[in-house]
């Protein structure tokens, strides 16, 4: 409809995926050829069919390559069969391809009846994709006690919020907010905080507020509409990505974008949908919207716009909807669904496409990521113990083995709870010790030798996990204080 048939067209790696994939793929690519958008794919595989082949990530290396020679994939759907490898092929490609920026646009779509029809609700969430927790870094410390490494970078936050901007702009989109638990996690939440106060004004068009991500989940309740771009780290942006779909119409009907300096992967947010599998029955609105993304990613802004019209129509008129989302129940298939879309291709709906231009992410340079501090100290050491003796026996026992060391013992936590000296507070105790001894006389460079002998005097009464160093760069504590500490 929109670019001549002649023109050239971009390869995308097509992966439909496992359940309903196949089919809400063959809708998007039917819908796709009659817009004439400039679009070719390359089919490939991944999910269950992968896995039950043996190969444990569920992408195969011709699939990872595909995408890696193109640069752009669109995806369906992709189970992780049970006893057949334990990755999900989403988090393979995901990190394969350090594709760091997910991408959810969450807008209230004609004809989708929902609590909040009418509120206007038009916003997009920008969630880091790689880093926080989700990056899977967990030890048992103790047969009792688990732990998780809550991950987050300087550059990690730098890349994200740059992009969530990049976006705004791209979208010609208003305000940005970051959402944060920097109140409580002051390194970690709170360094996403930090740079998004130092890169904000670099972007002198757009507003931009801090909100706490509790808030942020009730204020996305309340009052919806009052959001543009949020920017939030991994796991928050997991969770407020779903409500905020919710908000909508649900996951069924959601797209999202996966970008990252070389690949970007767009994709349905809903998974396989084996009750319907193989019936003719899904809903393609999710893949085609993820598909929209991508003809907007790659410049086809015209494209974009014809289908997403045609889509508004469709949705809004109501006669030829998917069970999903028919309001009597009386749903016809996705064969009907995808004949009315097209049919209605070159019209325009009463709720306009918005203005967008092509998105850029500012590249990474490709070496280790480094900053030194001017003046680095260390100051002392944590050593995390696993003792089933109470705080008190446990300080007394680790104060006589510091006795006349470099260092001397500085408290005792458990869980993060100050339990020596005693605070007067009611801990309970797991076998879980965080020991914290300060030297008794700073030191720069190479750890002193102390250290060493400290940790290996205690390996011998003593079982530790593992140590921490508590440095301070530039004149700052780089560590936070356990509870109760004055
Ligand atoms: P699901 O999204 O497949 O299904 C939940 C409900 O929504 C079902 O009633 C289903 O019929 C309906 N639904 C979903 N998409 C629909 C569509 N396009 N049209 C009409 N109805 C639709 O979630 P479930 O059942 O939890 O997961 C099934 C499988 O999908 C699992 O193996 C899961 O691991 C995988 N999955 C994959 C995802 C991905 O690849 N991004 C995301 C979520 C789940």
């Amino acid at each position: 409809m929109t670019q001549p048939a002649t023109s050239t067209k971009t390869r995308v790696t097509a992966l439909p995926g496992d359940g309903i994939g196949m089919e809400v793929f063959d809708a998007t690519r039917r819908i796709f050829a009659a817009a004439q958008a400039p679009v070719e794919w390359e089919l490939a595989e991944a999910g269950a069919a992968v896995f039950k082949k043996g190969i444990p990530s569920g992408a195969p290396r011709e699939t990872l390559d595909s995408i890696a020679k193109n640069g752009l994939a669109l995806k369906g759907p992709l189970e992780t069969p049970v006893g057949f490898g334990e990755k999900s092929a989403n988090v393979t490609l995901r990190k394969h391809f350090e594709l760091y920026a997910n991408i959810r646009p969450v807008r209230e779509l004609p004809g989708i009846k929902t609590p909040f029809t009418g509120r206007g609700i038009d916003m997009v969430i920008v969630r880091e994709n790689v880093e926080d927790v989700y990056a899977g870094i967990e030890h048992m410390q103790t047969p009792d006690v688990a732990q998780c490494l809550k991950l987050m970078t300087r550059p990690g936050c730098e890349r994200i919020i740059r992009a969530a901007f990049g976006l705004a702009l791209a979208e010609n989109r208003k305000k940005v907010t970051c959402a944060t638990k920097a109140n409580i996690m002051k390194l970690t939440e709170g360094m996403m905080k930090r740079v998004f106060e130092q890169v904000g004004p670099d972007y002198p068009g757009i507003t931009r507020d801090h909100i706490i991500i509790d808030n942020c989940a009730h204020q996305l309740v309340i009052a919806p509409e009052q959001f543009d771009v949020i920017v939030t780290s991994n796991m928050n942006g997991d969770i407020i990505s779903d409500l905020a779909a919710g908000l909508v119409g649900g996951l069924g009907i959601a797209p999202s974008a996966n970008l990252g300096d070389h690949v970007a992967i767009f994709e349905a947010v809903h998974g396989s949908a084996p009750n319907i599998a193989g019936k003719g029955l899904a809903n393609p609105t999710a893949l085609l919207s993820a598909g929209i993304m991508l003809l907007r990613h790659i410049g086809a802004f015209e494209a974009a716009a014809t289908i997403e019209q045609a889509l508004f129509i469709t949705l809004a008129e109501g006669e030829n909807l998917t069970g999903d989302l028919s309001p009597r129940g009386h749903g016809v298939g996705t064969d009907k669904f995808v004949g009315q879309v097209i049919d209605n291709l070159g019209r325009t709906s009463n709720l306009p496409s918005r203005v967008y231009s092509p998105l850029t992410l500012t590249p990474w340079p490709d070496l280790t990521a480094h900053t030194e501090p001017t003046s680095r100290e260390l100051i002392g050491v944590d050593i995390f113990i696993e003792s089933d003796l109470s705080a008190a026996e446990l300080g007394s026992s680790l104060t006589q083995i510091a006795e006349g060391s470099q260092l001397r013992l500085d408290s005792i936590s458990n869980r993060g709870v100050q339990v020596w000296p005693a605070t007067g507070g009611h801990t309970f105790l797991v076998d879980h010790f965080d020991c914290r001894f300060m030297l008794k006389a700073p030191a720069q460079g190479n750890p002193p030798q102390g250290i060493a002998d400290l940790v290996k005097a205690i390996g011998s009464r003593h079982s530790w996990m593992h140590v921490e160093k508590l440095q301070r760069f530039d004149g700052k504590d780089a560590f936070e204080r356990p509870q109760g500490e004055s």
